[in-house]
């Protein structure tokens, strides 16, 4: 394959460690693929485009991520269809989400046909490691961080962006019930939460350990002024069944504008499922519990797709959720793998065939 990029420079590996790889027991991330691309930032532009063999990066300590945290990244899959077929889902809405990302960091955008040229390459590489069969992928992390030497708080002149291959299982395995967050926030208004900004991700683990603590996976996190509203969790957006309504609070800058969530609301939508996007009370949750009215919470992501939340935790008491029959969290995890392995029709143009 001859990338149309014209100067998109490709380095191949000597050697492949794929056969070292024991595929039936991955650990999520810890393993990658033979190939990266890097392209760096210097002087005002992107300079010439390269797909190398996985290595370290080397970087001054001084480099302004170190101390100032601009790094921005995404989260993608490459899913295998049993003739070999390779597939993207809605990778226009990633590469979209990492330059506004960008943007709000004060980071140059990055350009289309680098993005696109590159990824399309760099699996066409690394093929061999996209195992068919449901559940397998290859997870693709994009990245962007700030280059330039020298500890002044101000923005980066130089930039790295780069995109590394990790062969995937399903994320979650066994069951998660979450806190709902009453102290601690995520995000705040006028911040960057929308952002797909590594700090984001940082100034959660120190409440998710102390929620492990208490015997929960997850803190869905609530907004910042009264802690009396739900919004997302760790790295899901949040649906709620109540009878047979389903509920989704709207996008707002402290959450990530997730394309899991997207495509679930346009599932339901399309199947005249009673859907309301609207601000949650988690007192709502908590009336549902008491009279029976909730049936559901699930969180919805890339990584996980579609991940059923088992029971809750707030001001101190627990809440189970009852057994649904015809769940809706199973019902759109099919339909959404369905439409990722290329099983059935892609009535919405979701997919998006690299090889
Ligand atoms: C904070 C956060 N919310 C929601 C999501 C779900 O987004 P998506 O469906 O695009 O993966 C993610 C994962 O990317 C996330 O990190």
């Amino acid at each position: 394959m001859e990338p149309t990029v014209k100067n998109l420079v490709i380095e191949k590996a000597k050697t492949s460690k794929i056969d070292k790889v024991d595929f039936e027991h991955l650990s999520f991330g810890t393993v990658f693929t033979d190939h990266m691309f890097v392209c760096d930032f210097k002087e005002g532009v992107w300079q010439t485009p390269k797909i190398i063999p996985y290595q370290p990066l080397t970087m001054a300590p001084s480099s302004r991520v170190f101390h100032y945290g601009q790094a921005v990244f995404e989260g993608m899959k490459a899913y295998k269809d049993d003739q070999g077929g390779v597939f993207l889902f809605r990778p226009d809405e990633n590469f979209k989400r990492i330059n506004s990302s960008s943007v709000r960091l004060e980071m140059p955008e990055f350009p289309e046909d680098y993005f696109f040229e590159g990824l399309r390459t760099l699996l066409q590489l690394d093929n061999e490691w996209i195992k068919p069969g449901v559940g397998n992928s290859l997870y693709i992390r994009p990245f962007a961080i700030a280059t330039q030497a020298g500890i002044l708080a101000a923005p980066s002149n130089e930039y790295k962006f780069v995109i590394i291959c990790s062969p995937a299982q399903a994320y979650y395995g066994g069951e998660v019930r979450v806190k709902i967050a009453e102290k601690f926030s995520r995000a705040a208004d006028g911040g960057f939460g929308y952002a797909k900004a590594a700090g984001n991700y940082a100034g959660q683990f120190y409440p998710t350990r102390l929620a492990q603590e208490e015997g929960f996976q997850q803190v869905i996190w609530t907004d910042d002024h009264t802690h009396e509203y739900i919004e997302e969790a760790g790295t899901m957006n949040i649906f709620v069944r109540m009878g047979d309504r389903l509920l989704t609070c709207p996008i707002n800058d402290r959450i990530l504008d997730g394309v899991t969530r997207k495509s679930v609301i346009a599932l339901a939508e399309d199947q005249g499922i009673d859907m309301e996007i609207r601000p949650i009370k988690v007192q709502e949750l908590v009336d549902g519990m008491r009279n029976n009215t909730l049936k559901e919470l699930f969180g919805s992501g890339t990584a996980a797709v579609i991940n059923p939340i088992l029971g809750f935790g707030y001001r101190g008491e627990r809440f189970e959720l009852p057994e649904v029959e015809d769940s809706y969290a199973t019902r759109f995890k099919k339909q959404l793998l369905d439409i990722q392995y290329n099983k059935t029709a892609d009535k919405f143009g979701w997919r998006y065939q690299v090889i």
